[in-house]
């Protein structure tokens, strides 16, 4: 509590320009007469003050099936997988038998909420929430697990995936308003448009969609991106593993690691698109980044090409002092890149609809990490079939191999850039890369964080913020932690740093006095790490978002109760976790939370 806000009536002290500009572009919205919507997008500014005030106390780490929070703050559970969206279609409730059927599904929240963005309607007490579901555990969909296989069955696995949108409103505490001409679901059968330089390229065709312009779905996405006019970004990471291939692979499909069995999804017999032998174009339909209006319920999702086909970890916005954003993207698996797209043009803080397409047209770079601590920016070569193929235009440019890139966020006034570099314990195996400047851990266990600062399109400089790892191990000031993942930015400009330690490792050897994952705050100033919040068992924590006024938070609880094996024994589902339900037939449920500090004052304070 002791360092509040510091500058009465300035959002920024610094008189730095890009927020100069923010500052006006909110004066012309006003005056333009634009809702809070549009407004809420630009990069925020809380109430009037500069920089973090964290003020409460560290808490411990925790090995129990229980979400923590500092005791003067207060953490409700909001919106869980299988709780009705809202739609005015219909509200099923949630079984805890997992008896819901495929339609049901469709209606409710998905399984593995992940990365989040809030949506204002006005200011911070109502707006939407977009999230992405992340992927599936099929002991907990289906009662008798993936003992017997349906095409119902593969249905709602398809609509256990995707995006919500939901409307909430802060009226007292905050609540799921029900019904909602805003909620939706987004599945992997959603209609989305293609678009952007790859649009209707051969690659993009199938028997399906001759014209190569429509795909259905999207699914896995992982950390999200937003824009400045207001539109969400779900990021496809691990959109491979649905996909299977029994014959023999390209040398595309290696580099994309798709193989014989994925991982086991099943989809392929209930849908054949995803038997990549006989639809050999199919997987180049997923890989994207794809915008999303939360504002319009019937609005269709775009794959935006330009944006380059990876293992998308999220699309994080800045917009630079010439109002051109830079989208900063990871592509996560081991050695794999750093990526970067600069817009065509300006965007236009007035005129929504001229912002439209604006990220169809641009520059897609991969990052290169000097030694010296300077920094390339690659420009990729080679028009659409580099942007399908973009590991490959990558690999030709000579990026940089980095150990897993997680969630990439800049700060909103300074735009100096964080990524979280979460693990690489093959790196340094025989016919492995060694250890590098960036990636300076051999093998990388416990994961890191980089920042750099841009130098133009092209140049950045960049050093290591923090080598993470239990206490000894890395080089952190304050609280441990290890496998860094989610990050956010929030008004204040505190930097929070959520963790993803893999089932394999949690709580096990070295790894055990870290406890569950947890979420921790950061002045980037002086760098020092503190926990502020730990999760139930076998969870990850994700999706980290804050609102405008920076009074409110939430945040995603993603798989608690997750083993080893990735998928819960349907016989005894909440062996391990319980969360948030403890209902004696029960299972654990990923799930939203929101946090409230309970004298209502800034969150981290
Ligand atoms: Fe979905 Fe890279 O975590
Ligand atoms: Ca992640
Ligand atoms: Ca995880
Ligand atoms: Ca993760």
């Amino acid at each position: 509590m002791s360092r509040h806000l510091r500058v009465p009536g300035s959002c920024n002290p610094s008189g730095n320009s890009a927020f100069q500009d923010v500052l006006e572009a909110r004066r012309r919205l006003l005056k333009a007469g634009l809702g809070a919507a549009v407004l809420a997008a630009l990069p925020g500014c809380a109430t009037p003050g500069a920089g973090p005030v964290l003020g409460f106390a560290p808490i411990a780490p925790s090995g129990e099936d229980l979400l923590r929070v500092p005791p003067e703050y207060q953490a409700r559970v909001l919106f869980r997988w299988g709780d009705p969206v809202g739609a005015a279609a219909g509200m099923p409730e949630f079984r805890m038998d997992a008896s819901n059927s495929a339609a049901q599904q469709a209606l409710q929240a998905g399984m593995h909420h992940d990365g989040m963005h809030y949506f204002p309607l006005s200011g911070s007490t109502h707006g939407l929430l977009a999230m992405n579901h992340e992927y599936l555990d099929e002991g907990l969909l289906f009662p008798d697990g993936m003992k017997t296989w349906s095409a119902e069955k593969v249905l709602k696995a398809q609509n256990a995936v995707g995006v919500s949108v939901i409307e909430v409103r802060l009226d007292g505490e905050w609540k799921v308003v029900r019904p909602s001409k805003y909620a939706r679901r987004i599945t992997a059968r959603t209609p989305c448009r293609i678009s952007g330089p790859a649009a209707g390229h051969a690659l993009m065709r199938t028997a399906a969609d001759p014209a190569g312009g429509t795909v259905l779905g999207t699914y896995n996405g992982c950390a999200h991106g937003w824009t400045p006019w207001g539109t969400y970004l779900t990021c496809e990471e691990n959109w491979h593993n649905q996909f299977v291939n029994a014959g023999t692979l390209s040398a595309e499909q290696r580099r994309y690691r798709i193989s014989a069995k994925g991982r086991n999804y099943r989809w392929e017999l209930h849908d054949e698109r995803f038997d990549a032998a006989r639809h050999p174009n199919e997987p180049h339909r997923f890989g994207w980044v794809v915008e999303i209006d939360p504002y319009d319920r019937n609005s269709v999702p775009v794959k935006r090409t330009a944006l380059g086909r990876i293992k998308h970890e999220g699309a994080a916005c800045s917009v630079l002092a010439d109002r051109r954003l830079a989208l900063y993207m990871g592509d996560d698996e081991a050695f794999e890149y750093i990526y970067k797209f600069v817009t065509a043009r300006p965007y236009d803080p007035v005129a929504r609809e001229k912002n439209r397409d604006l990220l169809d047209e641009g520059t897609l770079y991969a990052a290169r990490f000097n030694a010296d601590g300077t920094g390339d920016w690659l420009p990729l070569a080679g028009g659409a079939q580099a942007l399908v193929n973009t590991r490959l235009a990558a690999d030709a440019a000579g990026a940089t191999k980095m150990d897993r890139p997680e969630w990439i966020v800049p700060h909103p006034v300074t735009r100096e850039v964080f990524a979280a570099l979460t693990n690489n314990s093959a790196r340094g195996r025989p016919g492995n890369a060694g250890a590098d400047a960036a990636n300076p851990r051999s093998p990388n266990r416990y994961g890191h964080i980089v920042r750099w600062r841009e130098e133009g399109d092209t140049r950045f400089r960049w050093e290591v913020l923090v080598l993470a790892g239990p206490e000894g191990a890395g080089n952190i000031k304050g609280d441990a932690f290890a496998a860094p993942d989610g990050l956010w930015f929030d008004a204040m400009g505190t930097l929070w740093v959520q963790t993803d330690i893999s089932p394999t490792a949690l709580g096990k050897g070295d790894f055990a006095p870290l406890g569950n994952n947890q979420m921790l705050a950061v002045d980037p100033a002086s760098g020092v790490f503190r926990r502020f919040l730990t999760g139930p068992r076998g969870c990850e924590i994700t999706g980290f978002h804050t609102t405008p006024d920076n009074r409110s938070a939430f945040v995603n609880i993603q798989h608690p109760g997750e083993t080893p094996g990735d998928r819960s024994n349907p016989e005894n589902p909440r062996a391990f976790s319980n969360w948030p339900d403890y209902a004696p037939n029960g299972r654990p449920r990923s799930a939203t939370v929101v946090i409230r500090k309970k004298d209502g004052g800034i969150i981290g304070s």
